[in-house]
């Protein structure tokens, strides 16, 4: 896909993102990788609004060279593709629930929504660790992200919410949905006992999908 193509599909499905409330405000940014650096969302701009041509866009070291003013969180996007060589997008959210998951203080901070249903597993995959608080664009956190990344797609910062990763744009946003959707679930289970899928039954489904 040209350039020109993702900046549409990225205003499209940010909008998308906005118009079903994994968004809300300013809240949340996008990357994708491009073969010259990275398309990334501007600072302060609501997902709902974005112009195509505004898109910040920063060479293949991160440094900003066109467009309006990247994310503060540049730092939290490099730490995903520095850690997953495979990522050609990364999306992030304040999603609703799977912020609720994210201020729980007593889950598994190593893989705090277990597998209940098998397309969170095919999508977001075996794991999805809590990176510990910061404040929202403190660099700090680029290493915590890079750390916890290279054994996941995606990572849940406390108090904050999720960081998504896929191999293309429509990747990263289908995951960031199902991460949502699986928050939800295991909110509502929560008090319940419910039946997960066994560990065969997860390994059966990264062998096929992943
Ligand atoms: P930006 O507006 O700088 O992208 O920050 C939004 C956000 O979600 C911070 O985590």
């Amino acid at each position: 896909m040209d350039e020109a193509a993702t900046r549409d599909l990225l205003v499209e499905l940010a909008r998308s993102l906005f118009d079903r409330g994994y968004s809300v405000g300013s809240a949340g940014n996008i990357s994708v990788r491009l073969d010259d650096g990275y398309l990334m969302t501007p600072t302060n701009s609501s997902l709902g609004r974005l112009a195509a041509g505004r898109l910040s866009k920063l060479d293949l070291g991160f440094r900003h060279v066109d467009g309006d003013a990247p994310s503060k969180e540049v730092f939290m996007h490099r730490a995903m593709y520095e850690s997953r060589p495979e990522a050609g997008a990364v999306v992030h959210l304040h999603s609703t629930m799977a912020t609720a998951v994210a201020c729980l203080p007593d889950v598994d901070a190593s893989n705090p929504i277990p597998p209940l249903t098998p397309y969170f597993v095919m999508r977001v995959g075996r794991t999805m660790p809590v990176v510990p608080y910061y404040r929202p664009g403190d660099a700090a956190m680029g290493p915590a992200i890079a750390a916890a990344a290279k054994e996941a797609r995606a990572v849940l910062l406390a108090n904050h919410g999720p960081v998504v990763s896929g191999k293309t744009l429509t990747d990263a946003v289908y995951a960031a949905e199902e991460l949502e959707e699986a928050a939800r679930l295991f909110l509502l289970l929560r008090a319940q006992s419910p039946r997960l899928l066994t560990p065969g039954q997860v390994e059966d489904l990264l062998a096929t999908f992943s």
